[in-house]
């Protein structure tokens, strides 16, 4: 069952709404304590692995929503910028409508697996030699003088459908957590995220908030800085924008919950993305491990309190919004390549260190 379906009575859907979906949703809340002893005695690190919904990033949550919507909506068409997972998952949302998809790419700025994605699925991709922000100004405009739908975060269709990811968090672990980490770059999630757990509690189905944690890239860290950042730079491309649209919703989220937004550099975001696959054993994309590389680096500056019984466990969720497979490129270039050999055994023993 997708997201749609299983959490109707919170969204702005009718038994009219046509229901696209590709099964999204009901992802793994995985317990990592690798990351939490290096937090501190009494953490528990929950890791909301949503590189397994059906394009391998959380943005499907939001995609049924808007698609559905824009087709109830009698659009023909979906258009969209993006730093890849976005278009993937419109492609294959659209796809599944049966109508037209638009997307607008930075050039060279997309990781492979996600640029392969929107083209299978039969997008229609164009590749502007600009960056991130410029590209979902000339989609903001389209959509205004054409009947297509913008399926953006900024569509309020898809943070509806993204907010189904902090009703699964509270569904799991029977409470909301104490802090809820995740990366930020066009701050649709950040916004999401908060929205939903504000409305579980409202609901009566939790009692408490969690304290909301977003990292950006250090090269691309425009709500830290306070400023908007013309030439946005990180190897983490899908987070690599200057100009977040939901920059408002993104710091209303921090202060109502009383967190904060920081920063991580690319070398702490390649360690985190490392830990992950080589310590916990999930593999995301770059961008993902900000989050976690967000959490390690606050544990150092003492910012988590010290939890004094046994009985209080401190739950942090940190959500890993992308599959590694998205980017296979950036774990090759991290890594050494394989050493090759001649086809005999003792060869193989000898390099393998049997
Ligand atoms: N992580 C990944 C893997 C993403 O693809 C994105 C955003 C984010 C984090 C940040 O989420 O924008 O809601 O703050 N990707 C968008 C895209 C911008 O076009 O795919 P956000």
């Amino acid at each position: 069952m997708g997201v749609i379906d299983r959490y109707r009575d919170y969204l702005p859907v009718t038994g009219k709404t046509p229901v696209i979906s590709l099964e999204e949703g009901g992802t793994p809340l995985v317990r990592a304590d690798l990351i939490a002893e290096r937090i501190g005695p009494g953490y528990a690190v929950w890791l909301k692995y949503e590189g397994l919904n059906p394009t391998a990033s959380f943005k499907d949550r939001g995609m049924t929503m808007a698609v559905s919507k824009a087709l109830e909506e009698g659009s023909r068409a979906v258009a969209c910028a993006s730093t890849g997972n976005t278009s993937a998952s419109a492609a294959a949302f659209a796809a599944r409508a049966k109508i037209k998809c638009v997307v607008v790419i930075p050039e060279g700025a997309i990781a492979l697996g996600k640029l392969a994605q929107a083209l299978i699925h039969g997008a229609t991709v164009i590749a502007i030699r600009g960056n991130f922000d410029q590209a979902l100004d000339i989609v903001r405009e389209i959509c205004e003088k054409y009947p297509i739908a913008l399926v953006n975060s900024i569509n309020p269709y898809r943070i509806e459908g993204q907010k189904t990811a902090s009703f699964e968090v509270c569904d799991s672990l029977g409470h909301a957590p104490d802090y809820h980490a995740l990366p930020v770059g066009n701050a649709g999630n950040i916004t999401a995220y908060w929205k939903g757990y504000k409305e579980y509690k409202e609901r009566g189905k939790v009692d408490r908030l969690p304290v909301m944690l977003g990292f950006q890239a250090a090269g691309a860290a425009p709500i830290v800085e306070k400023r908007v950042i013309e030439d946005p730079r990180t190897l983490a491309t899908a987070i690599k924008i200057g100009n977040p649209a939901s920059w408002k919703q993104a710091e209303a989220a921090r202060d109502e919950s009383g967190g904060l937004i920081d920063k991580v550099t690319d070398e702490e975001i390649i360690e985190a993305y490392r830990l992950l696959a080589a310590g916990v054993g999930i593999f995301v994309e770059p961008a993902s491990a900000a989050g976690i590389a967000g959490i390690l680096k606050k544990a150092k500056q003492g910012y988590f309190p010290a939890v004094t019984s046994p009985s209080e466990r401190k739950d942090i969720v940190c959500v890993l919004t992308g599959h590694g497979l998205k980017d296979p490129d950036m774990a090759i270039k991290c890594l050494e390549t394989p050493v090759v050999v001649d086809a005999k055994i003792e060869e193989v023993i000898r390099e393998a260190g049997i």
